[in-house]
Order: C-alpha cells, then structure tokens, then sequence
C-alpha cells in the first residue's frame, strides 16, 4: 500500500526516525496501525451483538471493505484520481458503511467516520465539508428512525466525528511527510545538477580558451623553431605560463570560486591574437566594474576569442567595450567566416555561448550573435551594472531583453 509519494526505497534517509526506518515510512506505518487498529475495534462492535456465523463474516466483510477502502483514499495518489473514479470509489466505500445498517441494523460510528474522512480526502473546497457532514447526519437520522436511545445516537455521532477528523488528519500528515520527505531530495538534486553545470561551464571556459593557445602557440614554436630559435624559445615560455594558469585556474573551479577582469583578459587575448597572427584592434573604456560583471564579462572574451581561433580563418578582428546608461557593452566582430557570405548564424552545436547566456541572465543584459552586411561574425554581449536600475533603460533603448538574449535579424539568437 502506497499512501506517500516517497517510493524510492531508501530506508536510510529520514533522518530522525528509528534507525534503518524514513520518516516517509514512519508516517506510512502508524497509519496502517491506526487502520488496523479500527479494523479490530469494528470487529469486536459486530461480535458484541452476538451474531450468528455467516452474519458475522457478512458483517466483517463490509467493515474490511470499509478499511480497506479508506487505505486507498489515504493514498497521495487518490486525490489524483479521476472525478467519476473518486466518485465511483466513495460510493462504493458508502455501501460498505450503510448497507450492514441496512441489512442487520448493525451500527457502527466509525463506519460514517471513514465516510466523511474519504469525502475530505477525495474532494477540496466548502464542497468537501458539506459533503463529510451527509454521513454523520445519516447516522443521526437512521438512528431516530430506529428510535435507538439518544445517549448512544450521540456516541454514534462523535465516533463518526472523531473517526473523520483522525483519519482525514493522519492521511494528510502523513502525505504532508512525504511531499516535504521528495521536495528536499528534489532540492538536493537540483543543487547537485547546479553545481555540476557550473563545473562544466567553468572548464569550459577556462580551459578551452587556455587548451586553444597552447595548440596555438604549441604550432608556432614548431614552425619558428628552425629559423627563429629565440622567438620559439619565447613562445615555449609562454605555453607555460599558460599551462600554469591552466593549473590554478582548475584550481579554483574546484573551490568554486574565480575572479576575472575585463581589462586582464583583453590585454591577454590581445597578445594572443597578436601570436595568431590576428590583427586585433581592442578598446575597452570601461570603469571600475563589480566583481560578479566583471568575471562574467572576461568569461566572455574569452569565449569570443577561443572562438575566433576555433571557428574562422580570422585575420582581423575588433574588441570594444564600453561603460554607458548602468550596463557595459562588450563587441567582437572577426572576418574570416567558413560559411559564405549571407549565411545564417550557424546553429550552436556546443555549449559556449549557452553558458555564456546563462551567466548574463544572472545579473541581467543580453547576448546576441549575428552576421554583419559585410560578412563578418558580430557577437554583442551586454552587462546590466545594477540588475535593477538604470541599465534597463539602456537595454530597453537598445531594443534588447533585460534577461535573455536578441533575435538576430536572421533568426538566430
Ligand atoms: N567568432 C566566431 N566566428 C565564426 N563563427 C563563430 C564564432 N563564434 C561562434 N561561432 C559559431 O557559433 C557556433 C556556436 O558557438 P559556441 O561557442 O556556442 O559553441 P562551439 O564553440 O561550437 O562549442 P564549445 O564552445 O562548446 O566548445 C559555433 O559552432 C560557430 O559555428
Ligand atoms: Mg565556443
């Protein structure tokens, strides 16, 4: 019997109950228990009247029919049912309540507890307590019809209350467990998946820019090796410098946490367009930026450049960002496109400019790619300073979304 959403069948993780058992399962058990335990006092209500055999296992068996319906509208899934099964399920628990009062005029409270407890449990609204009263009224009325003294009509009824209230209680309670029980499994996951894309994010971007110049440079030193020895010796002292950079870099991906500046990043991605053989005309006029900006910015040079070398015959290029209206405006535009001229922005195929979207739309601005009149691969990366102040304006003037990305002309984001 399911009565909770908790079916993973990890038995260590409820934290506080009896060791080996989870709180989801706790709930789940002491509500068999108070079920069972009903079951038993039913069975002794029927047998205390002294029937013969066979009316006594006719009897038992509508008050089984009454438990065992109610374990099924204890369950968390039952209030998910159809209408008509929910229907079609009270009405089948209702006969097993009356007709035992109807065919042996055995009267038992609890019996209409469950009643009113399922109709609380299958229904919501005013709708679901109108309704949980009809079968308390019917014991009242079926007992002044059979003129049974008022001192037992009115145990009858606060039976049938009691029953109600702990059984629409319990089921609730321990539903409750078990949904608080999955949401904080849910949560845990999600931290994990979170923590996993950061990772991968943060390798990507480090390593893919700081793997793409030691090929770089690797090539070059190959190629200056026999006629320049000292240049090819220059260049070998940068790949490791950069491979050392590479190294603390993984560094602080694993501690989670890595600072990075704009103006660093250009200065170095100047020098390594510069080792491409990549005419770079880089201007960043930009003040003094927060910290989380400012990373997300540098993130994103990097990105723009490891593509340059990746994806083009780049043979010049522009780097520009500007500080204006609250936001910063980050611009690369290369030559050097494989696709012919007029072509769409290709479709992203790798996670690049993704994560670099993703990190904009932490603190607000924008990232669009798109392929100039001219040819040439244009990617615009726009950064609110103050998530909630003026860089909106800014974004809004620029006809750009403040969490998002643009739509190119073309259609590409
Ligand atoms: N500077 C550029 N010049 C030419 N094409 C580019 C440039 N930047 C991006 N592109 C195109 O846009 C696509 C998406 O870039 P993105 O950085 O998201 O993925 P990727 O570089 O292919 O893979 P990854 O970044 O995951 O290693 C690229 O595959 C490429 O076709
Ligand atoms: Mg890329």
């Amino acid at each position: 019997m399911v009565f909770a959403a908790d079916r993973d069948g990890d038995p260590a993780s409820g934290g506080s109950g009896p060791p080996g058992t989870s709180l989801p399962g706790m709930a789940r058990s002491i509500m068999s228990m108070v079920l069972v335990c009903y079951l038993f006092i039913g069975l002794i209500a029927i047998y205390a009247g002294r029937p013969s055999g066979l009316d006594f296992a006719v009897e038992a068996f509508f008050v089984g029919g009454v438990i065992a319906m109610q374990y099924l509208h204890s369950s968390s899934n039952a209030a998910l049912w159809t209408r008509r099964r929910r229907i079609w399920s009270l009405g089948t628990q209702g006969l097993c309540v009356f007709l035992p009062l109807i065919l042996f005029d055995q009267r038992w409270g609890g019996g209409a507890g469950f009643l009113a407890g399922s109709c609380l449990l299958l229904f919501s609204g005013r709708g679901a307590w109108a309704l949980s009263v009809v079968p308390t009224a019917l014991v009242l009325f079926s007992s002044l019809y059979a003129r049974v003294a008022w001192e037992m009509t009115l145990g009858y009824m606060g039976c049938a209350f009691l029953t109600g209230l702990v059984v629409y209680g319990m089921s609730r309670l321990s539903n409750m467990v078990a949904e608080v029980h999955s949401a904080r499994e849910e949560m845990a996951r999600m931290a994990v998946m979170k923590e996993r894309l950061r990772i991968a994010s943060d390798l990507h971007d480090l390593l893919g820019y700081s793997l793409s110049a030691i090929v770089l440079k690797g090539e070059l030193t190959r190629r200056l090796i026999d006629d320049n020895p000292e240049r090819a010796l220059a260049e070998i002292r940068s790949v490791l410098e950069i491979s050392r950079q590479a190294l603390s870099d993984i560094r602080t991906v694993a501690q989670g946490y890595r600072d990075m500046s704009l103006v660093a990043e250009a200065a170095s991605a100047q020098a390594l367009l510069a080792a491409a053989g990549i005419e770079a005309a880089v201007s960043i006029k930009i003040g003094a930026l927060p910290r989380a900006q400012d990373t997300i910015l540098a993130s994103a040079l990097r990105e723009g450049v490891t593509n340059m070398l990746r994806h083009g015959d780049v043979r010049a290029c522009e780097i520009s960002a500007v500080q204006e209206g609250g936001a910063v405006r980050l611009e690369m535009v290369n030559d050097g496109l494989r696709e012919p001229a007029g072509a769409a922005v290709p479709a992203r195929t790798g996670i690049g400019l993704e994560s670099i979207e993703r990190r904009v739309s932490s603190v607000g601005g924008s990232v669009s790619t798109s392929i100039t009149e001219d040819g040439r691969f244009h990617l615009v990366v726009t950064v609110l300073l103050d998530r909630a102040g003026r860089g909106r304006a800014f974004l809004a003037a620029a006809g750009r979304n403040v969490t998002g990305s643009t739509v190119d002309p073309r259609g590409r984001r």
